[in-house]
């Protein structure tokens, strides 16, 4: 038989086996009549919020309507125009102790739809159980599991927090936070909700266990220039711009091996040493054609990424970089912007303690086991969210997103969530909102001595 007999012959096969057994297709094709923790997370997932222009309007009014449906209040509060943020509160039996706070951002990541497998506001759910989406980890999941943990221990188990716990959805978290956490952790109202521990978004673990994130690195953008004389290509003469922005160069790559030398003997994670990288070089006179190349520039410039975890001296990395990296005898000058606090509002390092004297950690800790599962050893995040505002202001806050066997593919193409993993979830807060909010002592030593 020829292969496209063959091929004819599968086809009509098959054919007739699908007009006999038409399959069951669970994708955003098929009505999704059903309205379950699973659809209602589809469906957030399919209000396109990424960045450039995130739909913060539908997201909102998606989330009002889902919260009036459990009987609870929302307020919208707008700290920059067109920047809303919606703030759900489920009262307490006793008001006047410090409330729960959990934090998840609207906003996610652009996506380039062609690099994925389903659209990315598809959130095509295969048979595998794998649901596609771009903020299906990053952090829509969370979003839809603080208020599934909510409804099922409202209506269905009848339960009566004694803590206030609150549900805070923010705007701009993948672009800094500037108008959205920041504002909200500094405003009146932030103040006024009296919080005594939240949780922020985490990261997705590829073991069994949980991962927990105590501090962030806090980033800083540096730019460093160099001047120096002009001259011609083929001449060999010292202190061109080239040859200052070279050597500082050099001795940041030694920094940044030693820095990495430390990960590689797997004596820090890589979220506990201060990384270096460079993300731009700029020198060079343009030309019709690229650059002139007989002509050694006066000016050359370098842009990199720097992170620093609590744990270091932010005074001695600017003592470094004014004498080393950008040393004005070399000609040099240096602009460093913080993307964010470093210390808390008493100048302590932004970090929630995770053992003994903070008595949130062990409510934190137990409830987790309650529900089942295993916590890993507590992390710093590589990276930063928003939970550095909130710890700014002293509040002790976990960054926590329960999922377990789960590739990290956050800001990756195919991001994608299991649909047990995310049920799962839902249990875990349960486990963790009844457990805190119930908590009766500790709060007020627990906000003061966070660090
Ligand atoms: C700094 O710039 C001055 C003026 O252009 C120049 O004379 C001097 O050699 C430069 N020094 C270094 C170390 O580049
Ligand atoms: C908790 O950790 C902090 C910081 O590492 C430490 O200073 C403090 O003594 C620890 N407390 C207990 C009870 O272990
Ligand atoms: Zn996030």
């Amino acid at each position: 038989m020829s292969s496209i007999s063959r091929l004819l012959l599968s086809l009509f096969t098959l054919l007739i086996f699908l007009s006999l057994f038409p399959p069951t297709i669970t994708s955003q094709s098929q009505p999704e009549q059903e309205d379950t923790p699973i659809t209602r997370f589809q469906r957030y997932l399919r209000i396109k919020t990424a960045h450039p222009n995130p739909d913060y309007a539908s997201a909102v009014s998606f989330f009002t309507s889902e919260v009036h449906s459990i009987g609870l209040k929302t307020l919208t509060l707008e700290f920059s125009p067109g920047k809303p943020l919606l703030l759900v509160t489920w009262p307490g039996s006793d008001p006047s102790l410090p409330s729960i706070l959990l934090n998840s951002h609207l906003d996610s990541v652009p996506a380039e739809p062609s690099k994925w497998l389903h659209p990315p506001f598809s959130a095509t759910r295969t048979s595998d159980g794998k649901i596609y989406a771009r903020g299906s980890q990053d952090d829509k999941c969370i979003a839809i599991q603080y208020l599934e943990a909510i409804r099922n221990l409202r209506m269905k188990r009848k339960f009566q927090p004694l803590r206030t716990v609150h549900i805070s959805y923010v705007p701009d978290e993948e672009i800094g936070g500037f108008d959205g956490a920041a504002k909200f952790a500094a405003s009146k109202e932030f103040q006024d909700l009296n919080i005594g521990f939240m949780l922020d978004e985490g990261q997705a673990s590829t073991t069994d266990e949980f991962r927990v994130f105590y501090a962030d690195r806090s980033p800083w953008h540096l730019i460093i220039k160099a001047v120096g004389m002009p001259g011609h290509g083929s001449r060999m003469y010292d202190n061109s711009a080239m040859e200052n922005l070279m050597k500082s160069m050099e001795t940041i790559s030694r920094f940044r091996e030693n820095q990495f030398d430390l990960v590689k003997a797997k004596v820090a994670a890589n979220s506990e040493v201060i990384s270096v990288n460079p993300v731009y070089l700029k020198a060079g006179t343009p030309s019709p054609t690229g650059f002139v190349m007989n002509m050694q520039p006066s000016e050359a410039e370098a842009g990199l990424d720097v992170r620093l975890p609590p744990t270091a001296d932010p005074d001695l990395l600017r003592k470094r970089i004014a004498d080393e990296w950008a040393p004005a005898t070399r000609n040099m000058t240096y602009q460093i912007s913080e993307k964010g606090p470093i210390r808390d509002y008493m100048g302590r390092p932004l970090m929630t303690l995770t053992n003994e004297s903070n008595p949130w950690w062990s409510v934190f800790k137990q409830a987790i086991i309650a529900a089942g599962g295993k916590l890993s050893r507590p992390e710093i995040l590589a990276s930063t969210t928003d939970a550095r505002y909130m710890r700014q202001m002293g509040i002790p806050t976990l960054g926590f997103s329960p999922m377990i066997n789960t590739p990290i593919l956050l800001h990756e193409h195919n991001e994608y969530l299991k649909d047990s993993v995310f049920l799962k979830g839902i249990e875990v807060y349960e486990s963790i909102i009844s457990s805190l909010s119930s908590f009766k002592g500790g709060s007020v030593e627990a906000s003061t001595q966070v660090q």
